[in-house]
């Protein structure tokens, strides 16, 4: 082991890690995901009139939608990006974090941002017992402060966007120090995750600041589109990929398929992404040529993202087998068949001819899931699934509830994709007939009681996951787990 004090250079992973953080964050994101599911559900439930919950204000399913999305965006996956940033930037660089101190006081602060802003959801402006104090601030021009802003995936209420944009600096500070202390050339990995502090601290800034006291309008609907797409492509898709290039390779025991072709992806996402957001908003009062060019920007992204998918079948080439033998890497395989999926609906979705009939219907809330949860969360789940037994220190109690997560999760997620796109084409073609609304409510009925299942599944998929996660951090071996082999490579 090699160590210097001044530039904290280790080659031993157990003094390079803060594994304890990595727990941390990683049982975080299973808290919020588990949370923002059951928000998920409510609003499910409430739209086939089977809300258990129905009249309490608290339980609003209108509030918990937003609650569902914030959750899983900042609780979730932020959470768990962390986690995972903690376990392989060190690993890298061969550097520890600038600061572990930084790290917990981050850590904190940020599970702290996440609640204010559910709270700032849950007992906004509207809420009976807090008329008081909405009256008192409206008094002083702040009436919309108290609560969620009125802004999709930016509704962090005002008063913690400040912090919360202290906590990226710092977060960008606490990785950016080892980064810039590693010896280069530095590894794709490294250009993506240093791209993603960048982009997403200022993401964050323009979604949360410029819509709210700078734009209004149309220019203001221009921004927000930026925003909700950027927060996908700038902050979820470089995280992403940068710890599917870290992983990916380790698993395999191989190297990646084509440096050259990596490089392709970074600077195809930095270029074309931020062009994109406008397809948000197409057939609305924003100049026709910005629609044009965000169709066609998008149009790029899925070339990007296919190169991108086109170096991972690359690597397996020859390893194939591994998907079916070596549960992290099959995770991480069905999330890349979800992204070439989710690249096909995209390339209908967005032109225009599409947008007529699917527009504002749930094609689009099946595309949400199939990318959110289809790829991302696949991914995330595969690298929980690696790294627990090492952070516990101990084998996971049960393979085969390791095995139900991932089929309930994988065809749930299928069927609640599919269901919703179908959803998305009749609810169009019964708009474009002139029928009246409510006709179209009652033919999306099926559709949406096939979610609520699907939606169950996935739960109970996470429920199988969080129950092993306990018998294992409780010491339990299940007899099934005894009968393994030692030398089994199941888990890579
Ligand atoms: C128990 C499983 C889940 C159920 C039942 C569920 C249900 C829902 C419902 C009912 C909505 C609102 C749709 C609307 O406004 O019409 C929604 C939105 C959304 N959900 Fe989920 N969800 C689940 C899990 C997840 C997970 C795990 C993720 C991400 C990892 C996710 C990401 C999203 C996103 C991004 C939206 C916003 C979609 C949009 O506005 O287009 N959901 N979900």
């Amino acid at each position: 082991m090699i160590t210097n004090e001044t530039t904290s250079t280790t080659t031993d992973p157990s003094e390079l890690v803060d594994e304890r953080l990595v727990r941390w964050y990683f049982l975080a994101a299973c808290t919020f995901l588990g949370v923002s599911m059951l928000g998920g559900l409510l609003m499910a439930f409430q739209l086939v009139h089977w809300n258990p919950l129905n009249g309490i204000e608290l339980l609003a399913p209108g509030r918990w939608r937003m609650v569902h999305t914030n959750a899983v965006a900042y609780g979730f996956l932020a959470n768990a990006f962390l986690g995972a940033l903690h376990w392989a930037v060190p690993r890298l660089t061969l550097h520890q974090v600038a600061s572990r101190a930084l790290s917990y006081f981050i850590f904190f602060a940020w599970q702290a941002i996440v609640l204010l802003t559910a709270a700032g959801i849950i007992f906004g402006p509207s809420l009976q017992t807090s008329q008081w104090v909405a009256a008192a601030a409206s008094k002083y021009h702040l009436a919309m402060s108290l609560g969620a802003q009125g802004l999709e995936w930016g509704e962090t209420p005002f008063w913690i966007d400040p912090v919360a944009l202290l906590g990226l600096a710092l977060v960008a500070y606490n990785f950016m120090v080892p980064i810039a202390r590693a010896k280069p050339p530095l590894y794709v990995t490294m250009w993506y995750f240093m791209a993603a502090f960048v982009w997403t601290f200022l993401t964050y800034a323009m979604g949360n600041l410029m819509p709210e006291y700078h734009v209004a309008g149309t220019s203001a609907g221009a921004v927000g589109g930026l925003f909700i797409h950027d927060l996908v492509g700038l902050f979820v898709t470089p995280l992403g990929w940068g710890l599917m290039y870290y992983f990916v390779p380790i698993m395999l025991k191989k190297p990646i398929w084509s440096h050259g072709l990596s490089l392709v992806g970074f600077w195809g996402l930095a270029f074309f992404y931020p062009l994109n957001g406008i397809h948000h908003f197409l057939y609305t009062p924003i100049p026709m040529f910005l629609q044009y060019g965000a169709v066609i920007a998008t149009v790029a992204v899925e070339l990007v993202v296919t190169t991108v998918i086109v170096n991972f079948f690359g690597t397996l080439w020859g390893n194939g087998r591994a998907v079916v033998t070596n549960l992290p890497v099959r995770w991480f395989y069905t999330g890349m068949i979800f992204y070439f999926l989710t690249c096909l609906q995209c390339a209908m979705q967005v032109t225009l001819t599409f947008q007529k009939l699917i527009h504002f219907t749930d094609w689009v809330v099946g595309h949400a899931h199939l990318v959110m949860f289809g790829v991302f969360s696949m991914w995330l789940f595969g690298i929980m699934t690696y790294l627990f037994p090492r952070l516990l220190g101990r084998n996971w109690y049960s393979h085969a509830l390791l095995e139900w997560h991932y089929w309930l999760s994988a065809l749930g997620v299928l069927v609640m994709a599919t269901d919703l796109i179908l959803a998305g084409l009749f609810q169009g073609y019964f708009w474009a007939s002139l029928q009246p609304w409510d006709v179209s409510l009652v033919g999306s009925y099926p559709f949406w009681v096939t979610r609520v299942f699907a939606g169950l599944a996935m739960f109970l998929g996470f429920l199988c996951f969080v129950y092993n996660l306990w018998m294992t951090y409780r010491g339990v071996r299940s007899p099934a787990a005894e009968a393994t082999p030692a030398s089994a490579t199941w888990l890579g």
